[in-house]
């Protein structure tokens, strides 16, 4: 448990304190200064950490975001809060409503999309509705009424719109949508984007984050946004970015999420009387793209890959992502041990330098990790509890419980850093980011 600072009620109390004041009323901002709107997968974790609080409050953090989901069944991977600037790329940059037939009517959206982790929220908030009287479970059950067909058309656009092959993987076109920005796992095909000329713009994320080094370099800036430009050319059509944008990877660990959220859906399904063929369907997708997460693997290691669709390359880094298997189960039992060896060996947890025994985003051992670099190398503390919740589900609860209690005793600083310095244990990026806060809050709880 917390090693310095703060107790458990204590920090228990000031995460609760900090998301109720990134609280703009009917979304939570990821973080105060850096990011003011709501990202889609920080706010299905937020709903996790809201959950213990508030199921009423849980349930309006996912309603505002699937209230932001496209018509083709997209979830955007921002959702624009009313009014508040100070972000780039902002909603004029985007120019979905412009331009994509497909974004909703009332509310300002991004044009790319995030993880699918949504559906691990639903079961918390369900799961926590149980503890309360017969009106909070009422709320729960009627968010899973109202929202359940929104949920399953989310799933069933990155099963066809994104495996148009029917290859088990989801692709991905900006970094963006993995989560992992600037992770070395997407160097090599970035490094075959030819950025065209790009409207000029403001980095409003140095404004906020002093130290440049924390953040992506101008240079990887410049490339992010020229994707933007080509996605705009589409007009954002599922069909057309999979041919004309110049960056297209198969991520192996949002693929790995896909398949656990729809395991985590179709039982949801099953224990709430949804439609069989929804059911059947979930169940089946999980199926595909665990298989399609196996195929990467290294079947002496266990270590899965992603694919570069540009070059047809695959891509094996030392990051998270070779973890993905670990997270969706598939793995025969040898290639499995191994993998957990590596996880938990000096390669990533065990590493003796380490602060706290939590994975860094980058192995400290490959020549791609930058300890104070983003998704370079430092320790983002949502992952650690991605890995610990889904260590639980698989039944692996004394290391779901070294995760949670690493993971604690580095939160216990109180600054709910977005991202720490693997060795040192310096908080980096934003401070007081929400799903750091939702963390510590689930496990607390
Ligand atoms: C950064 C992260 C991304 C996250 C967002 C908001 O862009 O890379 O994963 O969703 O910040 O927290």
């Amino acid at each position: 448990m917390p090693d310095r600072g703060f107790t458990s009620t204590q920090l228990a109390a000031r995460a609760a304190y900090l998301l109720r004041g990134n609280d703009l009323g009917t979304m939570t901002s990821a973080a105060p200064k850096l990011y003011p709107h709501m990202w889609s997968w920080d706010a299905a974790f937020v709903a996790v950490g809201l959950a213990p609080l508030s199921v009423e409050r849980a349930v309006v953090e996912l309603d505002t975001l699937l209230s932001a989901q496209w018509k083709n069944g997209m979830i955007p991977h921002i959702v624009f809060a009313n009014g508040v600037d100070g972000y780039f790329p902002g909603p004029s940059r985007w120019a979905v409503s412009e331009l994509a037939a497909h974004a909703p009517g009332q509310v300002q959206t991004s044009g790319i999309t995030q993880p699918p982790v949504h559906a691990v929220a639903v079961q918390r908030i369900l799961e926590h509705s149980r503890r309360h009287g017969r009106s909070t479970r009422a709320v729960a059950e009627e968010f899973l009424d109202r929202r359940w067909a929104d949920l399953v058309r989310w799933h069933r656009w990155l099963a066809h719109a994104r495996d148009l092959d029917g290859n088990g993987r989801i692709a991905l076109y900006h970094g963006w949508e993995s989560g992992m920005d600037n992770s070395p796992r997407w160097d090599a095909a970035y490094a075959n984007v030819v950025a065209g000329p790009v409207p000029p713009f403001h980095r409003e994320d140095l404004e906020h984050v002093a130290d440049a080094t924390q953040r992506p370099s101008d240079r990887e800036y410049t490339r992010y946004l020229w994707l933007l430009e080509e996605m705009k050319t589409a007009r954002y059509e599922d069909g057309v970015l999979a041919k004309a944008m110049s960056f297209a990877v198969e991520d192996v660990f949002v693929s790995a999420v896909f398949s656990l959220s729809c395991e985590v859906l179709a039982t949801i399904g099953e224990e709430h009387a949804r439609p069989n063929a929804d059911v059947r369907e979930l169940y089946s997708w999980s199926d595909r793209f665990r298989k399609g997460v196996i195929a990467t693997t290294d079947s002496r290691t266990g270590a899965a890959k992603d694919f570069d669709l540009r070059s047809g390359k695959w891509v094996a880094t030392d990051t998270l992502a070779m973890f993905a298997p670990l997270l969706c189960g598939g793995l025969d039992r040898q290639a499995e041990r191994a993998l957990l060896r590596t996880f938990e060996g000096p390669k990533f947890c065990g590493h003796p330098d380490l602060r706290y025994a939590v994975p860094p985003s980058t192995s400290p051992v490959s020549g791609d990790f930058r300890p104070r670099e983003y998704w370079r190398g430092p320790v983002w503390p949502v992952m650690t509890w991605l890995f610990s919740w889904a260590f639980a589900r698989r039944g692996w609860a004394e290391r779901a419980n070294v995760l949670r209690a690493e993971g604690l005793r580095q939160a216990s600083d109180g600054t709910f850093a977005e991202y720490y310095e693997p060795f040192t244990g310096d908080p980096l990026g934003s401070m007081q980011q929400s799903w750091t806060a939702a963390a510590v809050l689930d496990w607390l709880g």
